[in-house]
């Protein structure tokens, strides 16, 4: 086979033209699958789970199939909605209402999926925290958000600063635990007497839904605000993208807290009644290949981490499962290296799908489609009803095969509609009528597009986004630390490391015990996947005339390249 170019194979998929999808397209029409098109309100809740449990044929299927080393679970769309319905009721009792912000701080558990859609239902906002954060990262993504109410465990609870947030009034509490001020509510007290109807908050479709935070390069997190009309994206996404049926078992491996875990962990796969699978736990090859083998998975949508993970594992690991149910494979994250999808069609006798798409744009927005034949290396073509192209710093489209930023023409369906509480920020995306991804890339005479890297400081470790800003701002709280300044340093399993040059105080010196003391101090105050893996002292850390850190001079010394342009450097 011509590994530059692999065919789709017939059959195999639901195969429609790429151009004839195109042409025929329009949102309107997949609007018209949701209840808006009727009442002219509408509430993702009820479209992912209400209107499945509803559904005599659909009532009893199992929507959520969890499982975790410690615990086993199914839950029904009939489950599933009787439960949101009881935890809706416990959070209208506390007073939540529309517009509200309540946060989840939760391990992958079915208690994350009940609770969110409780807090959906209610009209609320909903803030999902990854779980690995430590103290400053739930500080700056409460204080911001304004967040009044938040969920959790008693473990997670030590590392919510209760103290630096005024407008939190009310945690609850999901497991044992002996706290009796009024402020706390113990999950499980609460939903035994909740009654499992509620009368659900029908919204606009631009109404508020979800809030993620994610870093850019410069200052804190920024808090991503997506509405309920995303819905049609993901909707048409999980049919045309993720070539969802009925039958379907559907895998996505990522976690909540980030967008790829709500928009395609949580909507598409529910929007469409199919069974979606969630395991708990830590990544190992044995357990994921496990997962696919136990429940039949037939769509898996992962991310290139893991799979360059299962390629160092071997062959003998995949040869000790049984995974014939696999008839989908998609990734997401970082660019998916070609060495991967030759892997994929050795180790499944499957095509692997890149899809790109970011936090702030909600849903998938280039892809390879079933139908396309894949250029591996290659994100693929922009979805029906997208317009995607090449453009310079002006705004202005380049020819084709020539680099520059990577762009989408705004608006669509599930793009972020505001950054809370910074509409200067939000407007900075904005050149022309484009989004400007911040991703560097080109499209060739075919209209495949190809990325090359990002063109800010923003890292990309394990498929995880740091910003550097907030790694060199918990470095410099260590009093050791003087100044600092943080980059991605290539890695060819995590694609990126994070890696922290600083300088010392005085009185201090360079030793391998306190880079790894410095170390631990990010990963146990901010989170350990921002933590640095490699730490390097310097003589002093290169900064403009303004006093910023030239964090490109920086990667340039650390990989022997170019240095470029520096007659900004301070003396
Ligand atoms: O640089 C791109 C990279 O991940 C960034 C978005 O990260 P995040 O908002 O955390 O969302 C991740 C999942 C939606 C992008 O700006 N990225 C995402 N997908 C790809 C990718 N890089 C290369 N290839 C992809 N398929």
């Amino acid at each position: 086979m011509d590994m530059q170019r692999i065919p789709a194979q017939d059959g195999q998929y639901n195969l429609q033209n790429y151009e004839t999808m195109r042409e025929s397209f329009s949102w309107d029409e997949v609007k018209k699958h949701f209840s808006w098109h009727q009442t002219g309100k509408v509430n993702m809740a009820y479209e992912a789970v209400d209107r499945h449990a509803e559904d005599p044929a659909k009532q009893d299927k199992a929507a959520l199939l969890y499982s975790a080393p410690d615990r086993e679970e199914k839950m029904t769309f009939a489950e599933l909605s009787g439960k949101s319905n009881q935890f809706a009721n416990v959070l209208k009792k506390q007073g939540i209402a529309k517009g509200d912000r309540v946060f989840l701080f939760l391990p992958r558990s079915p208690e994350f999926y009940i609770t969110f859609f409780g807090i959906l239902k209610t009209g609320a906002i909903a803030g999902p925290l990854f779980e690995a954060f430590m103290e400053q990262a739930v500080r700056d993504r409460l204080q911001d958000s304004e967040a009044s109410m938040l969920i959790t465990t008693p473990e997670l609870l030590e590392r919510v600063p209760q103290d630096d947030l005024p407008d939190l009034e009310k945690i609850v509490l999901v497991g044992e635990h002996n706290k009796t001020a009024d402020k706390y509510i113990d999950y499980a007290e609460e939903m035994k007497v909740a009654s499992s109807a509620f009368n659900i908050e029908w919204v606009d479709l631009e109404d508020g839904m979800l809030i993620h935070y994610t870093s850019g390069s410069t200052g804190k997190p920024k808090g991503v605000y997506h509405v309920h009309n995303a819905m049609i994206q993901h909707y048409a996404t999980a049919e045309w993208v993720l070539d969802l049926h009925e039958d379907d078992i559907y895998w996505c491996t990522a976690d909540p807290g980030w967008v790829t875990g709500t928009s395609y962990g949580i909507f598409a796969p529910w929007l469409h009644g199919v069974t979606n699978v969630v395991r708990g736990g830590r990544f190992s090859p044995d357990n994921w290949y496990g997962t696919i083998d136990n429940y039949h998975v037939s769509v898996w949508y992962t991310a290139p981490t893991a799979l360059r993970k299962l390629v160092s594992a071997g062959e003998d690991a995949v040869k000790k499962h049984d995974l014939s149910s696999l008839r989908h494979v998609l990734s997401v994250g970082e660019p998916l290296n070609p060495e991967v999808i030759t892997w994929g069609l050795q180790a499944f006798d499957l095509r692997i799908h890149d899809t790109w798409w970011m936090t702030e744009t909600g849903a998938q927005l280039i892809v390879n489609l079933p139908s396309l034949e894949i250029r591996p290396g290659s994100m693929g073509k922009p979805i029906p009803g997208i317009e995607a192209s090449i453009v310079d710093n002006e705004g202005n489209e380049v020819p084709a095969n020539q680099m520059g930023n990577l762009a989408i023409k705004a608006p669509w369906p599930a793009m972020m509609r505001k950054i809370w509480n910074r509409p200067e920020k939000y407007e900075s995306y904005f050149i022309n009528g484009w989004y400007v991804s911040g991703d560097s890339a080109y499209k060739d005479e075919d209209g495949y597009f190809w990325f090359q890297g990002r063109l800010d400081d923003v890292i990309n470790t394990s498929g995880e986004r740091v910003g550097p800003f907030e790694v060199e701002s918990k470095l410099i709280e260590h009093p050791a630390v003087a100044e600092a300044g943080v980059i991605g340093k290539p890695d060819p399993e995590r694609g990126e490391i994070v890696k922290a040059f600083m300088t010392l105080n005085d009185g201090y010196e360079d030793s391998k015990e306190l880079l790894e003391e410095i170390r631990q101090f990010v990963k146990t105050g901010l989170s350990a996947h921002a933590a640095p893996r490699e730490l390097e002292i310097k003589d002093a850390i290169p900064k403009t005339r303004s006093g910023k850190i030239m964090r490109r001079l920086l990667k340039s010394w650390e990989l022997g390249l170019p240095t470029g342009d520096t007659s900004t450097l301070e003396e």
